[in-house]
């Protein structure tokens, strides 16, 4: 799978149970693909014992930032496994809250989706996560899209 090129994302979604007002949660993920176009779905692979995976398992609604080359730190940063809080990272990283999901959207990705889950799937060590896309939205980012091949971080080009 190293020899397959993928596009990176940001799962985001929102907490409701941490913190005061609840907490912005991200994954870095490149299992990401679209679905269906009639209905739209979009689906997320995510690891069993991955945060993401808990949280979603109890709250339905998620969004998706795909991300450009120069926001290789923020994939970095959201792929750290026992990092400490996401709510420090989110503290440094521009965003926005989905109007239909309430999950972070990055500022300068490429797009977002925010979805809500149709269908979970488990499939060995992982969950697969269906969801109706609730709304798209194409940012103004800069740059092309990051991409992961090989075990490394990559531009197009
Ligand atoms: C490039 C890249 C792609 C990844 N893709 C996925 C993915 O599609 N699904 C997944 O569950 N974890 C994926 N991971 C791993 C998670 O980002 C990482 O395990 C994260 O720390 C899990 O969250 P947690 O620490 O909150 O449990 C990926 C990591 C990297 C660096």
């Amino acid at each position: 799978m190293a020899r397959l090129a993928a596009g990176v994302v940001l799962v985001t979604a929102h907490d409701p149970e941490e913190g005061a007002h609840g907490d912005d949660v991200g994954m870095t993920a490149t299992a990401f693909m679209s679905v269906s176009l009639e209905p739209p779905l979009a689906l997320i692979s995510l690891r069993n014992d991955s945060r993401m995976d808990e949280l979603l398992a109890r709250q339905d609604q998620w969004a998706v930032s795909l991300l450009t080359d120069g926001q290789r730190q923020t994939a970095g940063r959201f792929a750290m496994k026992g990092r400490l809080s996401d709510r420090l990272l989110f503290q440094e990283l521009p965003h926005s809250h989905g109007a239909t999901t309430g999950a972070a959207l990055v500022d300068g990705a490429l797009a977002a989706v925010e979805c809500r889950t149709e269908q979970r799937v488990t499939a060995g060590d992982h969950t697969l996560v269906i969801g109706r896309v609730l709304a798209t939205h194409l940012t103004q980012g800069e740059g092309g899209p990051l991409l992961y091949y090989g075990g490394r971080y990559r531009s197009l080009g």
